[in-house]
């Protein structure tokens, strides 16, 4: 395997590009191939069986752009399409789902942590059953928040309807002082979440989580490129590269300049 392949990243759509933002932080010099799959977002509401399918045929197409990693940025194709994507493929591939469970099960002291995703990534209980198998003692808490992905990819973020869908979301929520943002968008709701859930309450972001898992199975491979220059990005949609790349410029926190419309599969 070369080091000098990109990463490649996939996602639903723009959610995603919270996830490469933070790898991207960590391991400026690595390339990166980014996929979204604008034309059959969302995955949340689909079955498990679409949403492995889909992976499969993404995971394809990635790995024949000369890939060294791949990081499932999306919660709920990781929740439920990882065993498929590691037996057909070899190459070291990273959800967003363990990553995050690791870091709630280190971080909570009340042993109440809750959990936030999609139908989807709730309806797996993966989170849950990756926290408790590392520490079976914590409570679990889990809520789907669908309403969350359509602000975010709005802009409304902050504002009083924001804070009305968190604290509707979040009133089971009582006793956890960690809660694991457990779905692509969520960061951008951090503020109206924390707003919600008070300072005591330790928000995880599993998009950071995953770019420190990535610098650590790139280094224990020995995969890292190390000081060469800033890495290239390369940005694939399966539909509207427009929209992609307009909203998406508020996800990533920097310009994406082009991204290019592919058939998958
Ligand atoms: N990217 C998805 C996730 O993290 C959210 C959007 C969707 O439902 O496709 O679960």
């Amino acid at each position: 395997m070369s080091i000098n392949k990109a990463i490649g990243v996939f996602d639903s759509g723009i959610g995603g590009l919270t996830v490469l933002k933070e790898i991207i932080k960590l391991s400026p010099h690595e390339d990166t191939i980014y996929l979204g799959d604008t034309a059959r977002v969302p995955y949340g509401t689909k079955s498990a069986e679409t949403v492995t399918r889909y992976s499969l045929e993404i995971t394809d197409f990635l790995v024949t752009k000369g890939i060294k990693l791949l990081v499932v940025a999306c919660n709920t194709a990781s929740a439920v399409a990882l065993p498929a994507l590691r037996e057909k493929h070899s190459l070291p591939i990273i959800g967003v789902i363990e990553p995050g469970a690791r870091k709630a099960a280190a971080t909570t002291q009340t042993k109440k942590v809750g959990v936030i995703g999609t139908e989807g990534t709730i309806k797996s209980g993966a989170y849950e059953k990756a926290i408790k198998a590392l520490a079976p003692e914590i409570e679990v808490i889990s809520k789907p928040c669908p309403l969350f992905v359509p602000l975010a990819e709005e802009g409304w973020t902050d504002n009083e309807v924001a804070r009305a869908a968190a604290s509707r979301y979040l009133e089971d929520m009582k006793g956890v002082d960690t809660l694991v943002l457990g779905c692509t968008h969520y960061p951008l709701l951090k503020g109206a979440i924390a707003s919600v859930m008070g300072r005591n309450v330790r928000l995880i972001d599993s998009g950071e989580e995953t770019a420190l898992e990535v610098r650590r199975v790139l280094g224990k491979e020995g995969l890292l490129r190390g000081l060469s220059p800033t890495g290239k990005r390369t940005f694939y949609v399966t539909d509207n590269p427009e929209r992609f790349v307009s909203v998406g410029l508020r996800f990533l926190g920097s310009v994406l300049g082009h991204a290019e419309r592919v058939e998958i599969p």
